[in-house]
Order: structure tokens, then C-alpha cells, then sequence
């Protein structure tokens, strides 16, 4: 049976923390340049309906690092942008390539493409989830601190796609995680109870400060994600306060990590400052989707 990676409580801990080992081996390799050819001759398909940086080019470099190949799709230059039903545009590509990757705005779009391919579907981030950040977020904060399962976490800002897969992750793997958003901002709230009936150590709360009191890794994002630019201005307010800067990170725990999935706007959810500053790992967790990311297509492809 093939297997997909569409949102992280599909999987259990053990599986991703064995995802986790592969990606310590293949980045170790990567480093000393041996080769580590997993998916000699396999071709990844990466549909875009979504701008992006980081998720393209490490897909893109980590199937070359693999021994395979990646094609890059963006919705505009597709038939599936010109309505081609997705379940149509789904059998078509497994009869080409050995998995697909995409990013798009429903949930149900890449579940439904999952449900009729033969071939495994990575989710690239939907409205609704980015799996694979969250899973290059953990293995970053894994490389910096060892006990990263008994941590304090935190999430400030926006209850989107990152903030929902960050709860996801504390169901499975288990640790604590305090969400601060806006009342009108939650995370979503079929994602939230779910986590909850698995036995996650979940708080939610408006206050950045209460989130961020004592926590050992904090953690945003911007405040409009892709699709709701219409929505920057209001967001603009809604969001005042919701900022990780200095004076935040003092009520925090004195050696915290900062995270960020980028892009940032900087001064907005998150302070020039503190980016740059000590406490930033953010550009190891950019770095991480690549070593991650070529694990899970390692796991779900070979
Ligand atoms: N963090 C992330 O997914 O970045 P891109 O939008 O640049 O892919
Ligand atoms: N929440 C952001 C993440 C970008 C990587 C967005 O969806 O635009």
C-alpha cells in the first residue's frame, strides 16, 4: 500500500521519529558528500498553485541529491489551472512520475489527488496544513537541544496552516505547546479537538506574554498567509501585539530558540532584532526542509 504525507497525525510517533533518523543519516552524508542515491532514477511531480522559495528549491535539489529528478508545475502553466478535474490530473501524473508533491490552498484538494494517484502525494502546505515545515522545525530544534521532546513551546500570531500543524505535532510527539492568537484568529477547530482527544497538552490563550512565560522554543508566522492579502490591513490591527521581539523574550526561558518558517515580515510578527538575533534559528530550519524532506520522500518512494 502506498503512503502519503498529508498531515502529520496520519503518522505515528515512531514513524516520524524513525523520518527523524533517516534525515540525521542523509544529512550527515550530504555534509561529508557521499553519495546517498535512495531515489536513483525516480522523478518527483511538483505541482504549484502557490508561490514559493524555500519548498521548491529544497524539493527540487533534495529528489538531485536523491539520485532522481523533480519537475516543476506551476497551476497557471497546467490543465489542472484550466479546470482539469483533479482525479483526472492525478491518474494521469502516476503513470509518469514516482510521487507528487503539492502546494495549493484546500486541504480536500490534496486529499482527493491522494485518494485516486497510485503514487504517494507529499503535502507542500494547503490553507489548512505545512507538515513538512513543522517536521524540519522539530528536527532543527532536535539538533540544538536533546531533550526537544520534554521542551515548552509556543505559538503566537495567526491560527493558520502553521499553527495547526504545530498542534498536530503535539498530539503525536506529545510535548507542550501554548497557542496565543487573536479570539477571531483561532487555529482551527476540528484540528485543536482531535489533538485534544489524542491526550495533547494543549493551552490556548490571547495573551503573547502568558504563551510566551518561561517557553523554550517560540515560534509565528506572518499574519496574512498566502491567499488573504486582501485581508493585510485588518490583519494589521487585529494582530498588533502579537510580535516576537525583545521584550517578549525576556518573560521566556534565557537560552530559548526562535523559530520562523520564512517568509517574514520582519517588524510585524516578528522583530529585525530578534531574527537576527542569538536566539534565531531560523535559517537551520530552513536548511532542515531539505535533509527532512528528503527522508520522507526516501521513506514514502523507494
Ligand atoms: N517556508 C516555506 O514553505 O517557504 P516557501 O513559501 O518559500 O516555500
Ligand atoms: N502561513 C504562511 C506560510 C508560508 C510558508 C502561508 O501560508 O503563506
Amino acid at each position: 500500500m502506498k503512503k502519503d504525507f498529508l498531515c502529520l497525525t496520519d503518522w505515528s510517533r515512531d514513524e516520524l521519529e524513525q523520518i527523524f533518523g533517516l534525515t540525521r543519516e542523509l544529512k550527515a552524508k550530504q555534509k561529508r558528500g557521499e553519495e546517498h542515491h535512495l531515489l536513483k532514477g525516480k522523478t518527483l511531480g511538483m505541482l504549484f498553485e502557490k508561490s514559493s522559495t524555500r519548498t521548491r528549491v529544497s524539493f527540487e535539489v533534495g529528489m538531485f541529491q536523491l539520485g532522481g529528478h523533480a519537475l516543476f508545475l506551476s497551476s497557471g502553466n497546467t490543465q489542472m489551472g484550466r479546470g482539469e478535474p483533479i482525479k483526472d490530473t492525478a491518474r494521469c501524473m502516476a503513470r509518469y512520475v514516482d510521487g507528487v508533491m503539492i502546494r495549493t490552498f484546500s486541504q480536500s484538494v490534496v486529499e482527493e489527488f491522494a485518494a485516486c494517484s497510485s503514487v504517494p502525494v507529499v503535502n507542500g502546505l494547503t490553507d489548512l496544513y505545512h507538515p513538512c515545515q513543522v517536521m524540519a522545525d522539530l528536527f532543527t530544534v532536535s539538533e540544538h537541544r536533546a531533550n526537544w521532546r520534554e521542551l515548552n513551546y509556543c505559538w503566537i500570531g495567526d491560527g493558520n496552516n502553521m499553527a495547526n500543524s504545530w498542534i498536530n505535532a503535539a498530539a503525536v510527539f506529545g510535548f507542550e505547546l501554548r497557542v496565543a492568537t487573536p479570539d477571531t484568529y483561532r487555529p482551527d477547530g476540528t484540528v485543536m479537538e482531535r489533538a485534544r482527544k489524542m491526550g495533547a497538552r494543549i493551552s490556548y490563550t490571547n495573551s503573547p506574554r502568558e504563551a510566551a512565560r518561561g517557553a523554550h522554543v517560540l515560534n509565528t508566522d506572518v499574519w496574512a498567509s498566502m491567499g488573504q492579502e486582501a485581508e493585510q490591513k485588518e490583519r494589521e490591527i487585529a494582530f498588533q501585539g502579537y510580535q516576537i521581539n525583545t521584550e517578549l523574550l525576556k518573560t521566556a526561558a534565557a537560552d530559548c530558540l526562535v523559530m520562523h518558517c520564512l517568509p517574514a515580515h520582519r517588524n510585524e510578527e516578528i522583530t529585525d532584532e530578534v531574527i537576527e538575533g542569538p536566539h534565531s534559528i531560523v535559517f537551520d530550519e530552513a536548511e532542515n526542509r531539505l535533509h527532512v524532506q528528503k527522508a520522507i520522500l526516501a521513506t514514502l518512494m523507494q
